[in-house]
């Protein structure tokens, strides 16, 4: 390379907000970190200034390299690898010795633990087990400080309580653990583990339990950018049975930080919920979606996006409700979700919306053959016989289009996210068409009924920080259709 090109790029080689990198800081490691909440939790944790991370992960179907390819290797170093490797993990903490480690690595989806539970129990199960075991033993080597500081940080889920009736309490770190289905059985077994290895070894692991997380880099074929993405193309948006089941919704950017705080102040063989205070039926969340789209980018022939949502058979064993009761995080640690769901729920579809590259990176190949096999549609290409929805044509049409055209203009080959600045803790970094969220929400609440059960109303504490919005509302058109509309 010239002395100028390197000059270039070394000029605009994005650094991590927290500073440039110190050679001798410490070293967390991080497994699953090219993933949805590995991606926030890595941009934040180095945005904040936090030490640098070792992040091992597998890079499946769900894990995009191209997530933090702009972090340079002393910050983010990648070991591409399985946490079920015991002699690579072994390697790798004998190698950078690192502090701590926040475990994330895992499959995830639980549409696929239904049709695939082997690969759950191997990644879930097994290589838990094979972290927990070389972590122990690399723990065991350490003194002093060292070893008093040392924590493992199991990230696991509300599903393992399994599902509550409308009336219920939120679940408690004292709820039974009851599981449903095989991805969160699989998590459970984690739980189960790392509460072993503290009460029999004394190793200091911490087990969360989260609720639902959204934000940017979710892999699409969870719920909210799966309905952003196929609705800004104008394809089918597929309903699970009444769409009345009920998630706790918390923005991904909030789950990082608990977790950042948990891995400050965690105190070892402690479980930990965090929610965000946000539940809603996903027919709600479906439609404020829909409203938002409606706004933002309206569909031609002035259908509301809602019109393309379809019923589809409901999940087997499909838990009804989950909520949390996350007073103890927020009593102990100080926790508390900055984003009300109203703002992060628009900021996340304006964000799908303006990365319409990274979602075509994202969803090729396996993914549309594993949409074809488990809905009867790909969610981009062909709906299914008599679903309203297009075709080639229609992907690439209006929607897409005026997508690609806001996108910023600055994308390179390799696929950076054009944002390189994390907005970690920085939401007045959001784009300004951003307007009006709590009105949409009102629009979509009424047009499906108000089905939230026990959450706190919503005191949009960020949306105070936003500024006076700038021009007027364009007419919505989900609030007219119900569900049954489209
Ligand atoms: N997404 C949520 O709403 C949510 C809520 C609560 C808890 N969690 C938990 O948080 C963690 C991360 O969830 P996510 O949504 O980011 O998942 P994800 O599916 O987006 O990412 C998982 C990551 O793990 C990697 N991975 C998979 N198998 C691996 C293996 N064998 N070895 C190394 N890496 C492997 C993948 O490549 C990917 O980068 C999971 O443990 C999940 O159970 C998720």
């Amino acid at each position: 390379m010239g002395a100028f090109r390197k000059l270039l790029s070394a000029a605009f080689r994005p650094r991590p907000a927290g500073g440039p990198y110190v050679k001798d800081s410490m070293t967390i490691l991080v497994t699953g970190g090219l993933g949805f909440i590995g991606t926030n939790f890595v941009l934040g944790h180095l945005a904040s200034g936090g030490d640098r991370v070792v992040d091992l992960d597998l890079a499946t179907y769900a894990g995009n390299p191209a997530n933090l390819a702009h972090l340079p290797p002393e910050s983010h170093l990648l070991v591409r690898g399985d946490v079920c490797d015991r002699e690579l993990v072994e390697g790798i903490l004998r190698e950078h010795r690192p502090r701590a480690i926040v475990h994330l690595a895992a499959e995830s989806h639980v549409d696929r633990s239904i049709s695939g539970p082997a690969a759950f129990v191997q990644t879930n199960v097994v290589g838990t087990f094979t972290l927990l075991e070389a972590a122990r033993a690399h723990w065991e080597t350490l003194t002093g400080a060292g070893r008093d500081g040392f924590r493992l940080i199991y990230v696991s889920t509300d599903e393992v309580y399994g599902s509550l009736e409308p009336d219920d309490p939120p679940f408690t770190e004292l709820s039974t653990c009851a599981p449903n289905s095989p991805y969160s059985a699989s998590k459970a077994a984690g739980d189960h583990l790392a509460r072993a290895y503290f009460r029999t070894y004394g190793f200091p692991a911490v087990t969360t339990h989260c609720s639902n997380n959204y934000g940017p880099y979710q892999f699409p074929e969870k719920l909210i950018p799966l309905m952003t993405i196929n609705a800004l193309a104008g394809k089918p948006l597929p309903v699970y049975g009444d769409g009345r089941q009920i998630r706790d919704w918390i923005h991904v950017e909030d789950h990082a930080r608990a977790l950042s705080l948990v891995l400050d102040k965690g105190v070892p063989g402690e479980t930990y919920n965090i929610g965000g205070r946000s539940e809603r039926a996903n027919i709600e969340v479906l439609t404020s979606i829909c409203g938002i789209l409606d706004a933002e980018a309206p569909r031609e022939g002035g259908a509301g996006h809602l019109e393309l949502a379809v019923h589809v058979a409901d999940r087997p064993g499909h838990d009804r409700r989950y909520a949390i009761d996350s007073t103890k995080i927020e009593s102990e640690l100080g926790f508390m979700p900055e984003y009300s769901f109203p703002d992060g729920l628009e900021a996340t579809v304006c964000w799908y919306r303006a990365n319409a590259r990274w979602v075509e990176s994202v969803t090729s190949g396996e993914y549309r053959e594993w949409m074809k096999r488990h809905y009867g549609m790909d969610g981009w290409d062909s709906p299914p016989e008599g679903l309203p929805g297009g075709t080639l044509a229609a992907r690439r049409g209006p929607g897409l289009r005026r997508t690609a055209g806001l996108a910023p203009r600055r994308w390179r080959s390799d696929m950076r996210i054009p944002w390189r600045r994390p907005w970690y803790g920085v939401p007045d970094r959001w784009p300004r068409i951003m307007k009006r969220p709590e009105e949409r929400r009102i629009g979509a609440l009424a047009a499906v009924g108000q089905t939230r059960a026990g959450s706190r109303p919503d005191t949009d504490r960020k949306s105070a920080r936003h500024g006076p919005e700038v021009g007027q509302p364009r007419a919505r058109k989900a609030a007219s259709h119900g569900p049954e509309g489209g």
